[in-house]
């Protein structure tokens, strides 16, 4: 019986980091202190000066992070903030509990990211921020949205849960993923690029007064212990998460380069194959492939495919079944062809740095031996 390939397999970058992880793990139990605390501080430093920014804020998971941010930017209720459609539903939650309202933009056309051009024409008096997504690794058009936000006077709010340690850079603007807004965020949900072992986030800014701010906001509004001086939630990142996260920042440049290895694998072996699209990269960003996603023809193809690799014991995902103006509970009148055609269409493919050649071309096979069969069918 052939192994079952995951889409990341956490078990096995375990086994290759034990030594480190149980330590660290072991450290923090021999201290006792398990909220906050040195390590947290350490790690949120470390982070800070491998992003190059200013201020890292880490809280307990990447929507809480989404939700400080927009909490210390203090929108006035029925603010607009311009977001894609095309993503995870954090953003559109977070903004609809806040009593602000998340106005839908299309992805562009052959890739997966927002498309800025698109942007100008959704602003009206409410808008007060930009929210792009930078999905599936690689960044959208910072140069775009800083652009057209500073024009209008918005905040940009960058999701980059799915991009940590990804690089813009274009006409003289450049830096890492969440790093070039007002404020960014990220998610350290195991699967993610950089996972913890339970749920965790982050925070990035170059702003002093909202760094300020969102610490305390993240902390119960405290600005010292039991002096409340404005409304804050509890989300606060555990010490053992700190400690496990501290040891794998510093293999992330080495999990980034293995995923772009292998990004470049499946490239070159699916690029040519009939009925399967592989968007080309973003030549503004680098991609740090925490997704590696493919396009079929249409979705009958694509179901197919993904019933053809879960009998042969790959694993595979779409994301995302439906764009947020399709979903009940954010529903909107918009139409927005391209997200709505791209999640019929659309299977990401296991990728993890502990992936091996021997296990992507079994992945690859199994593509290659499905599209001569779908042809002649
Ligand atoms: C783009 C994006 N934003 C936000 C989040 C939310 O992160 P968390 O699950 O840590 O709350 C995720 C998580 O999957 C995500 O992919």
């Amino acid at each position: 019986m052939l192994h079952t390939i995951p889409m990341v397999d956490l078990q096995a970058q375990y086994r290759r980091f034990k030594g480190e992880i149980d330590l660290a793990i072991l450290n923090v139990l021999d201290e006792g202190i398990f909220i906050q605390g040195n390590i947290v501080r350490e790690f949120e430093n470390q982070l800070a000066a491998t992003l190059n920014v200013k201020h890292v804020i880490t809280c307990a998971n990447g929507t809480d992070a989404l939700q400080i941010a927009f909490m210390a930017l203090d929108l006035p209720k029925g603010s607009e903030v311009i977001i894609p459609t095309y993503t995870y539903a954090a953003l559109a939650e977070v903004l609809h509990l806040l009593g602000l309202i998340p106005v839908f933009v299309d992805i562009m056309k052959d890739g997966y990211l927002m498309d800025v051009t698109q942007i100008s024409s959704k602003i009206t008096s409410r808008t007060k921020a930009i929210a792009p997504v930078h999905l599936f690794g690689e960044c959208a058009d910072m140069l775009e949205i800083t652009k057209i936000a500073k024009q209008h006077s918005l905040f940009v709010i960058e999701d980059t849960a799915q991009a940590i340690g990804s690089i813009f850079c274009n006409e003289g603007l450049s830096g890492f993923a969440g790093t070039l807004g007002d404020i960014g965020t990220t998610s350290f949900f195991p699967s993610k690029n950089l996972g913890c072992y339970g749920d965790g986030g982050a925070i990035f800014t170059n702003n002093d007064h909202l760094a300020n701010k969102m610490r305390m906001i993240a902390n119960h509004g405290q600005s010292q212990k039991y002096i409340h001086e404005i409304i804050g939630i509890n989300s606060r990142l555990d010490t053992i998460q700190a400690a496990i996260l501290m040891v794998k920042l510093n293999h992330l440049k080495s999990f980034t380069s293995n995923r772009q290895l292998l990004a470049q694998r499946y490239i070159n072996a699916l690029e040519k194959l009939d009925g399967v699209f592989v968007p080309q990269k973003n030549e503004t960003s680098t991609h740090v492939y925490h997704q590696f996603s493919i396009l079929m023809i249409d979705k009958a193809m694509r179901d197919s495919l993904k019933l053809h690799l879960e009998k042969n014991g790959v694993s595979s995902m779409v994301y995302y079944l439906l764009p947020l103006h399709k979903q009940l509970a954010y529903k909107t009148n918009d139409s927005l062809p391209l997200s709505e055609a791209i999640c019929n269409r659309v299977l990401s493919l296991p990728i993890c740095p502990e992936l091996t050649n021997e296990n992507q071309d079994r992945i690859i096979n199994l593509i290659i031996e499905f599209t001569q069969n779908y042809k002649n069918n």
